[in-house]
C-alpha cells in the first residue's frame, strides 16, 4: 500500500533545505512508492484549524529543477506547540489528529533545534519523524556541519571583505554583524575567511575598553579595520563604557532600551549590536565624525541566498538518508548529519546538546577572536 509522507520546515529558511525536499520526494517516490505531501508552515500548518489549506502535494515531476532554488518552498514557522500554554489548549493532540486525518503516516523535516525538539516530543507521541538540520548559526550537535552553512559562509566573507576593501579606501572603520544566535560559528568563520582584524563571538564576553583599546591601536597602524560581530555578542549593561556611552548618545541609550523580543522558543530576537558598537567606537576613539565608522548587518542577506553545490549536494545526500531511515528501515526519532564524509544519524536528544564554539583561547586568538583578559581561561 502507498504510504503518505509529510514533509515540514520550521525555523530560519536558509540555502539548501529546497534540494531535501526534492531529493526525499524523488528517493520516497522510485525507491518506495510512497506519496509526498508539503504542509506549508511546519509546526503551524500542521496544528491549524484547516490543515488542507496548507498542503502542497509533491511527485518527482513537481520537483524539477527545485534543487537549486533559494529558501523554502513550503515557508516556515516557528510556532511551538508544546509551550506550556499550547499542550492545555491540546495542540500536540490536535496535531496528531491532523495527521490522522490527512491520512499521513510519518514526517520528513529539515530543522534547527527548536524544530527538532518539536519533532522529539511527536516522536515521544509514537508518530514516525526523521529530521535534517538545517541552520546558518551551525549550532545543532551530531553533524559536522548543518544545511546553509556553507553557503553563508561564502557569501558572508565575500559581503565583509567586500565593506574592508572600501573601509581601507576610505580610511574607515568597517563593523560587520552577522546572526548565529547563541554561537559564534558564522562569525567565526567570515571574519576567519575575509581577513578580520577582530572577531567577536557570543562565546567570550567582551571588554569594551579593551576591544575599544585594541580597535584604537588597528586604526592607527593601519588607517582603516575590518571587525566582524556575532548578533549575539556579550557585552555588559554595566560595563564603564556603556554606561559613558548611554550618557553622551541618545541613540545609545535608546537602542539599548529596546529589550529583545522572545521568540515561541524563548530565544531573545536578536540583532543591531554593531549599531551600539559603532557609536561607541566614536566616543572611545575620540572621532570627529560617526561616519568613520560604517556598520553594515548581513543578517537576513545569508538566509535566503540561492545555494552552493555544498550545499545542494548535502540537502540531496541528507533526503535520501533520511527517506531510507523512515521508509525503508522503518526507524524514527533520529536526525540525519554528515560526519567526515559519511551520512549518518543520531538520536534527536543528542543532536540537541547545544553546539558552540569551544576552541581553545590560544587557538580563537591567532584566528582573530577578540578575548578580553578578565575572560581568558587558557
Ligand atoms: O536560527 C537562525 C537565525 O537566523 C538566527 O541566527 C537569528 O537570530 C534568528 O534566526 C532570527 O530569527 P527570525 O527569522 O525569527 O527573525
Amino acid at each position: 500500500m502507498t504510504r503518505k509522507i509529510a514533509l515540514i520546515t520550521g525555523g530560519g529558511d536558509c540555502p539548501g533545505i529546497n534540494a531535501f525536499l526534492a531529493s526525499t520526494v524523488r528517493r520516497g517516490n522510485s525507491a518506495y512508492n510512497a506519496e509526498f505531501v508539503g504542509v506549508k508552515n511546519a509546526f503551524g500548518g500542521l496544528a491549524a484549524d484547516d490543515p488542507e489549506q496548507y498542503l502542497l502535494p509533491l511527485k518527482t515531476e513537481d520537483v524539477i529543477g527545485l534543487e537549486n532554488q533559494s529558501s523554502t518552498i513550503l515557508e516556515s514557522s516557528r510556532f511551538n506547540p508544546f509551550t506550556d500554554a499550547n499542550i492545555a489548549r491540546g495542540y500536540p493532540q490536535k496535531i496528531l489528529n491532523n495527521l490522522d486525518r490527512l491520512g499521513v503516516e510519518g514526517i520528513l523535516g529539515t530543522g534547527g533545534n527548536d524544530t527538532i525538539l518539536c519533532a522529539q516530543h511527536l516522536a515521544n507521541m509514537d508518530f514516525p519523524i526523521v529530521m535534517a538540520p538545517k541552520s546558518i548559526d551551525n549550532d545543532v550537535s551530531g553533524t559536522d556541519v548543518m544545511l546553509g552553512f556553507r553557503t553563508a559562509i561564502y557569501f558572508g566573507a565575500q559581503a565583509a571583505r567586500s565593506t574592508a576593501d572600501s573601509a581601507r579606501a576610505h580610511r574607515r572603520i568597517s563593523l560587520v554583524e552577522v546572526m548565529g544566535r547563541h554561537a559564534g560559528w558564522l562569525a567565526l568563520e567570515i571574519g576567519v575567511a575575509s581577513g578580520a582584524d577582530l572577531i567577536t563571538i557570543p562565546e567570550r564576553p567582551v571588554d569594551l575598553a579593551e576591544y575599544c583599546a585594541e580597535v584604537k591601536r588597528i586604526y592607527r597602524k593601519y588607517s582603516c579595520a575590518n571587525l566582524v560581530v556575532a548578533e549575539g555578542t556579550s557585552i555588559s549593561y554595566n560595563d564603564p563604557v556603556i554606561v559613558r556611552a548611554k550618557k553622551e548618545s541618545e541613540v545609545v541609550r535608546s537602542l539599548l532600551e529596546e529589550a529583545p523580543e522572545l521568540d515561541a522558543f524563548g530565544n531573545p530576537k536578536l540583532g543591531g549590536i554593531s549599531q551600539i558598537l559603532r557609536r561607541i567606537l566614536k566616543i572611545e576613539l575620540g572621532l570627529e565624525k560617526i561616519e568613520e565608522v560604517r556598520s553594515t548587518d548581513l543578517g537576513f542577506t545569508l538566509r535566503g541566498l540561492t545555494p552552493l553545490a555544498d550545499d545542494i549536494i548535502l540537502g540531496i545526500r541528507f533526503g535520501i538518508k533520511a527517506a531510507d531511515i523512515l521508509l525503508g528501515e522503518e526507524r524514527s526519532g533520529v536526525m540525519v548529519g554528515i560526519h567526515g564524509l559519511e551520512i549518518k544519524d543520531v538520536p534527536f536528544e543528542q543532536a540537541l546538546k547545544p553546539k558552540i564554539v569551544n576552541r581553545p583561547d590560544k587557538e580563537l586568538e591567532a584566528l582573530g577572536v577578540f578575548i578580553s583578559s578578565a575572560y581568558r581561561s587558557s
